[in-house]
């Protein structure tokens, strides 16, 4: 299939502040977008200019959230040159959330292209100062104007782009966690491996009330014993406990993170012992106090590594490495974004250079 190239009209101001970028809110000034139709396939690919779509308000995906996302980044090298980090297994996570919700699967190969070749496209709106980036936001969504709950026969897929501002502007900073024993993220044969916005719809509650008390993220505790860590957040948790690195497995509830596979890859490189493993939350706390755990640490494209200060679960809270960050929390950050800046080799091929 070719893709078709819409003229642009108007170009929008550029980014006139860095320093001012935050996270989603700005869009650049084109977008990619296909269709699909059952007994057709996939159709009209083209690379647009970015705007509002028509919907019918009978669309399945506004009534019953038949839908997914991918989030992956492309970064500005000294040399001027655009890298796409690890972009195929965005790619390839795309086609198992759309198995899960019985949406139709993009053909590999033809979907990071177009993705590569907007980037391209767009490529002033990838910003240059240290730690920001150009977020990439694939989308699909069903389309059939039916309230019966099916899966639709239509599909559109886009892709939009927001030039996004350094995570820690003022360097790296610890958050702090509560611990929820009410609400849950996703339970076992539930969607939580997929990236579908349900799921995400289902966390807000949990997010909000950690706000108001205080806390930057919830830590999400698994929905059949609400006991054992999942998840922080949108993030993956890695915790460095008696030496070893210790992490949810993945067993359907828990996404399974790029940032968190190219950690666990660094981990091993640098000698330490992985134990993918159900982890208490008393062994967690106690491990706090005692100091076997060492350093908590979560994993997500956002904010590729985000040290964990302080724990709550009811009235117990734990302050981990003295609320600072810890030694390797520091080096795991400073060697991802390394490679995605281009400060240190790519010894792994995790960089696309376009
Ligand atoms: C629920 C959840 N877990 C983990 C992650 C981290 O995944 P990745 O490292 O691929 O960004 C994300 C973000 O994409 C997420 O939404």
């Amino acid at each position: 299939m070719e893709i078709q190239i819409l003229p642009l009209a108007e170009k929008k101001q550029p980014i006139t502040d860095e320093s001012k970028l935050a996270f989603g809110t700005q869009f650049t000034d084109r977008m990619f977008v296909m269709e699909y139709t059952a007994g057709q396939g996939w159709h009209s690919a083209r690379i647009q200019p970015y705007g509002p779509f028509t919907l019918d308000p009978a669309c399945a995906v506004l009534h019953y959230a038949q839908e997914i996302f991918e989030g992956l980044k492309a970064f500005r090298r000294p040399d001027g040159r655009i890298a796409l980090f690890r972009p195929e297994e965005n790619v390839k996570r795309f086609n198992r959330s759309a198995r899960r919700m019985c949406m139709p699967e993009v053909g590999e190969d033809f979907f990071l292209g177009a993705i590569k070749k907007l980037v391209e496209l767009e490529s002033d709106w990838v910003p240059k100062s240290e730690g920001t980036s150009l977020y990439v936001r694939p989308t699909m969504i069903a389309t059939d104007p039916y309230l019966g709950v099916r899966p639709s026969n239509t599909y559109l897929c886009y892709v939009i782009l927001s030039p996004v501002g350094a995570y820690y502007k003022g360097g790296l900073a610890p958050v702090k966690i509560w611990i929820s024993d009410e609400y849950i993220r996703v339970a076992p044969g539930g969607t939580g491996e997929a990236k579908t916005g349900g799921n995400y719809a289902a966390s807000l509650r949990a997010s909000m009330e950690a706000t108001a008390q205080g806390f930057d993220q919830v830590l999400w505790l698994d929905a059949v014993n609400r006991k054992y860590v999942e998840e922080v957040g949108s993030m993956n948790i890695c915790f460095l406990y008696d030496g070893k690195i210790v992490t949810s497995p993945l067993k359907g509830t828990v996404l399974d993170g790029i940032t968190r596979r190219s950690v666990l890859t660094l981990c091993r490189e640098l000698g330490y012992e992985i134990e993918e493993r159900a982890l208490s939350i008393d062994e967690l706390l106690e491990g706090a106090e005692n100091g076997r755990l060492q350093e908590a640490f979560g994993t997500g494209t956002a904010v590729v590594i985000s040290p964990v200060g302080q724990l709550t679960y009811r009235d117990r809270t734990v302050t981990l490495s003295e609320g600072k960050f810890g030694e390797l929390t520091l080096k795991l950050y400073e060697t991802l974004t390394g490679i995605q800046y281009g400060r240190l080799p790519d010894n792994h091929g995790w960089v696309e250079l376009l």
